[in-house]
């Protein structure tokens, strides 16, 4: 289906005051937006602007009762060609959203609006996609409810929006991960499979009593027994015994990241063996004093995949690192990262190119 996007372009860029080699995090703002609204019947009002601030009443509804849901995605600039830029499976991000907004009551958004947005934002802030290695432009596709209005219950308005950054990793070095035996990140029948606000919002007190005790992340355990790993607060989780590699099942606590599910086809591929299954802290720790733990590592779209140090579990650190090489995660990083920037060939179809 085509839609009506209409274009005002900013007056002057500022992708001159963008320092390349300084990149960093999500500080830097490209010059456009995509934004969309919901009249209650439908998506209406389709533009691209320049970035800038929503004016809002106090009383918007996102921020008194939460309905506000988000995506994170990458798009890469082509080593084949300097004019193009390469999304990695974006279709994924917007069924994710859809099944998020489902979860929270909001309106689902057509995956070719979600597409065409992203399409015609980066087609006009192409340059702003970082050529540097490690870089690339983070997109940020967001809704949440607009109603002015004091009460619980289901916005009859939102706002769509996508904006984009241009980043560099987002950790870089391994992780020290604390394993979480006293917070839950989600519990069975809640919202833990979506990406909403408040799953980050309430993961922030346990991670920063982590980060005092001197690790970067919390590794979060199931809310009924706390054994069991779930997943880090930003990434996926994988461990890596021989030649086997495991991660934890999805339920609908874990967040189901395009980045893991990449992972786990690569590696099969690849020829290793994957098993998404319960993967017990006592396994973690059994199996690396056996020796046969020779790898951890986490996957994210921001994080993309990176080692794990070591974890903390009742106030003992386990040293992964010391223990094995990054044979399997650095084998599986470059493989991915290779179809991303087009230094192979996309096997598995997973890039569209603007
Ligand atoms: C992502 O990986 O895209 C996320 O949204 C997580 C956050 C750490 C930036």
């Amino acid at each position: 289906m085509d839609f009506e996007i209409s274009i005002e372009k900013v007056k002057n860029s500022r992708i001159l005051e963008f320092d390349t080699e300084n990149i960093g995090f999500g500080k830097i703002f490209s010059d456009h937006m995509f934004v969309s609204d919901w009249n209650g019947e439908e998506w209406t009002n389709h533009r691209i602007i320049p970035y800038g601030p929503f004016t809002l009443s106090p009383a918007t509804s996102a921020i008194h009762y939460g309905q506000s849901i988000f995506e994170g995605m990458k798009a890469f600039g082509s080593t084949k060609n300097d004019h193009d830029v390469l999304m990695f499976r974006p279709e994924e991000n917007a069924k994710r959203l859809n099944r998020s907004a489902k979860r929270m009551a909001m309106p689902e958004i057509p995956e070719d609006l979600f597409l065409a947005g992203i399409s015609k934002l980066l087609d006009i802030d192409r340059n702003w996609v970082p050529r540097t290695e490690g870089g690339s432009l983070y997109i940020r596709p967001f809704m949440f409810a607009t109603d002015d209005f004091i009460g619980v219950k289901p916005s009859n308005h939102y706002t769509f929006a996508i904006f984009c950054c241009p980043v560099g990793p987002y950790y870089n070095k391994p992780l020290r991960v604390k394993v979480e035996e006293e917070y839950s990140r989600a519990a069975p029948g809640g919202v833990g499979f979506t990406k909403s606000a408040g799953n980050y919002a309430a993961s922030m007190y346990p991670t920063a009593l982590a980060q005092a005790e001197g690790y970067d992340q919390v590794l979060w355990t199931d809310s009924a027994t706390h054994k069991l790993v779930e997943e880090t607060g930003t990434t996926n989780f994988f461990a890596v015994f021989g030649n086997t590699i495991v991660t934890p099942e999805l339920t609908d606590t874990l967040l189901a990241g395009t980045t893991r599910e990449s992972v786990i086809l690569s590696l099969r591929s690849m020829g290793y063996q994957v098993e998404e299954r319960k993967l017990p802290i006592q396994e973690l720790k059994d199996s690396l004093a056996a020796g046969t733990l020779s790898e951890l590592f986490i996957t994210g779209t921001a994080a993309t995949l990176i080692n794990i140090d070591g974890f903390g579990h009742n106030g003992e650190y386990f040293s992964v690192i010391t223990q094995g090489n990054q044979n399997i995660s650095t084998q599986v990083k470059t493989f991915l990262d290779d179809i991303k920037l087009e230094r192979t060939a996309d096997t598995q179809g997973w890039i569209i190119r603007i």
